[in-house]
């Protein structure tokens, strides 16, 4: 792309102020900043006009949900099925590592985050090691595809080497990079991070599928047979990954998906609820819950929205081929974003001052005809950090290993 064709794309969608320091710029900035507007999806910027018409929900129902003694009355014959999968090489592992975790306050991956009290245990050790626990029950190694960010690629992929990836196979490790997206202020104007480069995030955790393709990842995966991906958020330093009894239910019910699920601690926790929406899989955002919904009662008597997503899902690959093409919705996100004010200069905000554009991977989960909601002990394998005190943090991680006999 040239200057002219850059000007008239910026022009389209109304983003001319792009170039405003262009003329000072030396000859590498222009380059760069030419290339990145012929990258980037500008298109989006201008959605957050009518936001709140965006996503328009259909008619939600409850879900059947594979509770505990279900399970635990199957367990031998699903672990069976599942340890086969595992062992014919054909469960592979995703982890989602491209969120910036401006929550948690630290600038570097959310991974390389250092939970321990006594010695190190930083939160990729311990997924990894959960995934040894398979690996080393199935006598199989399981390929583990990192997803990382043009924000944090180069130091999560150079802690992985330093760290000899915490005893895993690194010839089954492939990382890729998910997309970007410009951030915004409140007008869907993009914002500048320097005068030759315009402000951008990960596009949400939705794209996946899309990178993998982009990476030349799928082509690898369908080469070496790999059916299934279990895809994990970085954060659940309890997470339980390629579970041969969750892979094993998945594949005897005939599942397009998987969805672990535990039961939420009160109705109106800030968990996506799992249920069906015009008859096919869904899952309820915790701020899109009515007080009809959290009162809606099963014929048991018990909450009918009442099993939250931990972001485990085991998808199945040909029908994510099948569904790559299809647009997801777009999520506009309230953030705090670092820009150059008026005058040059930068500033780092500090409280939200515009939006990010992100698609997200629970939004898969209605393109696909079936779903296997499948419930998983609250307290062994859910234990998210999101933030650094309080709820779904360092703190409550940690007591959460403790009581799971993990070290600190
Ligand atoms: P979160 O929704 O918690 O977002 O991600 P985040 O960016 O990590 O954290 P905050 O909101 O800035 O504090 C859930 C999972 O999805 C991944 C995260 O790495 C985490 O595993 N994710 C999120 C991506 O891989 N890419 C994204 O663009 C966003």
């Amino acid at each position: 792309m040239g200057y002219q064709e850059a000007h008239d794309k910026l022009e389209k969608f109304g983003q001319l102020h792009v170039l405003k320091y262009y003329d000072d710029l030396s000859g590498y900035e222009k380059e760069a900043l030419i290339e990145q507007i012929e990258n980037t999806d500008l298109e989006v910027l201008s959605q957050c006009r009518h936001k709140e018409e965006l996503n328009p929900r259909g008619q939600i129902t409850p879900i059947e949900v594979m509770q505990l003694t279900e399970i635990e009355d199957k367990r031998e014959e699903y672990t069976a099925i599942g340890l086969d999968a595992i062992r014919a090489g054909k469960v592979g592992a995703v982890l989602l590592a491209g969120g910036m975790g401006t929550r948690l306050g630290s600038d570097a991956p959310k991974g390389v985050y250092n939970i321990g009290l006594t010695k190190e245990v930083f939160i990729f050790q311990r997924l990894i090691e959960n995934l040894m626990d398979v690996v080393r029950q199935a006598d199989a190694w399981i390929p583990l595809y990192i997803m990382t960010s043009d924000k944090n690629h180069e130091a999560t992929a150079s802690f992985f080497e330093d760290k000899h990836y915490f005893g895993y196979n690194a010839d089954y490790v492939t990382f890729f990079m998910q997309d970007m997206a410009p951030a915004s202020d409140y007008d869907g104007k993009v914002y500048m991070e320097e005068k030759w480069k315009m402000s951008t995030s990960p596009n949400g955790n939705g794209g996946w599928f899309l990178s993998m393709m982009k990476w030349g990842v799928v082509d690898k995966i369908r080469k070496s047979g790999v059916e299934w991906l279990n895809v994990f958020a970085v954060d659940n330093v309890l997470q339980r990954i390629a579970d041969p009894c969750f892979v094993g239910a998945t594949i005897a019910t005939n599942s397009a998906v998987g969805a672990k699920v535990v039961k939420k601690n009160a109705p109106d926790e800030k968990v996506g609820a799992i249920c069906l929406e015009d008859g096919r899989p869904s899952i309820v955002e915790y701020y899109e819950m009515t007080d009809e919904l959290m009162e809606a009662k099963d014929a048991q008597g018990e909450p009918a929205y009442n099993f939250g997503v931990i972001l485990n899902y085991l998808f199945r690959e040909k029908d994510l081929e099948e569904i790559a093409a299809r647009k997801l919705p777009l999520h506009i996100v309230e953030k705090k974003i670092p820009h150059l004010d008026d005058n040059g200069m930068p500033v780092k905000p500090e409280s939200p001052n515009g939006y990010k554009f992100e698609q997200l991977v629970l939004d898969m989960i209605h393109e696909l005809d079936s779903c296997l909601p499948y419930e998983v002990v609250r307290n062994h394998e859910f234990a998210p950090i999101k933030n650094k005190t309080g709820i779904d943090s360092v703190e409550s991680a940690r007591k959460l290993c403790e009581e799971n006999g993990i070290e600190l």
